[in-house]
């Protein structure tokens, strides 16, 4: 299973982006991330159209966020914004590296269940696009922050649209028992909008809700269409206020395994946008801006990690059976997904990709515990200074690398039309010791 742009070469090297990947272990060191920037702008630039394509049809327009946190660096954010996207952030650091990559501050969107004054005043100060309310204190909060500021901040309420739809159980987030948002079912998405329309400092512009991530059935997002029109309608009936902006998550999911088989942008796109026209036609509701906020689907698939295989051993299980223990030289730090979700990956040998994978293996990391990435696994038999890429590390990776055990960790390298070029650069040992004051 090959993504994006990724091919063998005629020497049976793994090949992204034109760039040998072995060539970029040993140029860059491993472990090492590769992005491929031609696939991830293809895939934003396919959002962009699948949206505005059925939301112009349908008498309306489309506002297409990246949800950095799936994968932030200034060259990302860069990306992003050429392509035309918006951008969610999650933190003050997000916040402030999307500005220092030189976004379009209005065009990126606050997010967090607990944003603190530091938070909400940065985002004034910038002057972010929207800032998504989670709670009501958080709405009392910002309008006194901005009217401190003799400012008007627009916003979106974060609401729990009480649908379950996931994979994995520590990822949900639209179920009614949820740290996030404000519920819709007992009412208080339409308390905290007769809220925020009263506040000063705040304008409302629309309803926000997030239902889960890795999500391989588009019929969540039909309900979901169907629950924020609802309330929208709702809204308008209480208050004659009509919402303009509908955002309705981003959660697509991407293959990791062979059986999984993700809906495309397209199906997303016609189920969100044919959902929220169909029912704002039942409620004579004028069409809002269709907004959703993607993460892992615009670049999960186009993510490599390489690893220099090291020691293998061969242990007895007893009965005469065994097991082979491949380690490579990174695990839980730069990938803690495996470890927190029993990820699977597609796996290959990045120096021998057309070879068969007939030996059964168990990959681990080179963390001071067992942090295994792969229990079992097929590959040609691995042998010490091998390169191992493991596909689909596009999303949550990078921005879930931690610097446990003080490893440092891994650079990001963009490919593009046989160039590489070192986006962020790998830590150093410096680096490691630099916070620590004693
Ligand atoms: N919008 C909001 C408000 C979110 O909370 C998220 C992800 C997204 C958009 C983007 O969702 P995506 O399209 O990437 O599914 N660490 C987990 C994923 C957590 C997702 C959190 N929220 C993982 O490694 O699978």
């Amino acid at each position: 299973m090959l993504l994006g742009t990724q091919k063998i070469n005629s020497e049976g090297h793994l090949e992204i982006g034109g760039c040998d990947a072995v060539d970029l272990a040993r140029r860059f060191s491993t472990p090492l991330y590769v992005i491929d920037e031609e696939a991830f702008r293809a895939r934003a630039a396919a959002y962009v159209e699948a949206f505005s394509s059925r939301a112009a049809i349908a008498g309306a327009s489309a506002q297409v966020a990246f949800a950095s946190k799936a994968f932030l660096s200034k060259a990302a954010a860069k990306l992003a914004h050429q392509e035309r996207l918006h951008l969610d952030v999650a933190s003050l650091g997000e916040l402030r590296l999307v500005h220092e990559a030189g976004v379009d501050m209005s065009h990126v969107t606050l997010h967090g269940n607990f944003k603190k004054d530091e938070d909400l005043e940065a985002a004034l100060d910038l002057g972010v696009g929207l800032v998504a309310l989670d709670c009501f204190q958080e709405c009392r909060r910002l309008s006194e922050i901005a009217v401190a500021r003799g400012a008007r901040q627009r916003a979106i309420i974060r609401v729990v649209p009480g649908i379950e739809a996931h994979e994995l159980e520590k990822i949900i987030t639209g179920q009614n028992d949820s740290k996030f948002g404000i519920n819709v079912e007992n009412g208080e998405a339409l308390e905290a909008a007769k809220l925020c329309l009263e506040l000063p400092g705040i304008e409302l512009v629309g309803f926000h809700a997030h239902i889960g991530s890795q999500i391989l059935d588009v019929s969540p997002f039909e309900t979901l269409a169907q629950v924020m029109v609802e309330l929208c309608a709702d809204v308008r009936d209480t208050t004659g206020w009509t919402a303009g902006l509908l955002v309705c998550g981003g959660g697509l999911g991407i293959r990791y395994k062979s059986t999984d088989e993700p809906p495309s942008v397209e199906d997303l796109a016609e189920t969100i946008v044919g959902g929220i026209r169909r029912a704002a036609d039942q409620r004579g509701l004028t069409m809002p801006t269709v907004g959703v906020e993607p993460g892992r689907s615009i670049v999960g698939e186009f993510g490599t990690t390489l690893y220099e295989v090291g020691p293998i051993k061969t242990v007895p299980l007893g009965a005469g059976e065994t097991r082979t223990y491949v380690a490579v030289d990174g695990g839980l730090s730069d990938n803690p997904r495996p470890a927190m979700y029993g990820s699977e990956y597609p796996i290959l040998l990045a120096n021998r990709a057309a070879e068969d994978p007939d030996t059964t293996v168990r990959v681990s990391g080179r963390h001071c515990e067992t942090d295994t990435l792969f229990p079992t696994v097929r590959l040609p038999s691995p042998r010490t200074g091998d390169l191992v890429a493991v596909l689909a590390t596009g999303a949550y990776n990078h921005t879930m690398a931690s610097n446990y055990n003080l490893f440092c960790r891994p650079a990001v390298v963009f490919v593009a039309a046989s160039e590489a070029r070192v986006v962020v650069r790998r830590e150093t040992q410096d680096d490691l010791t630099a916070r620590d004051v004693g």
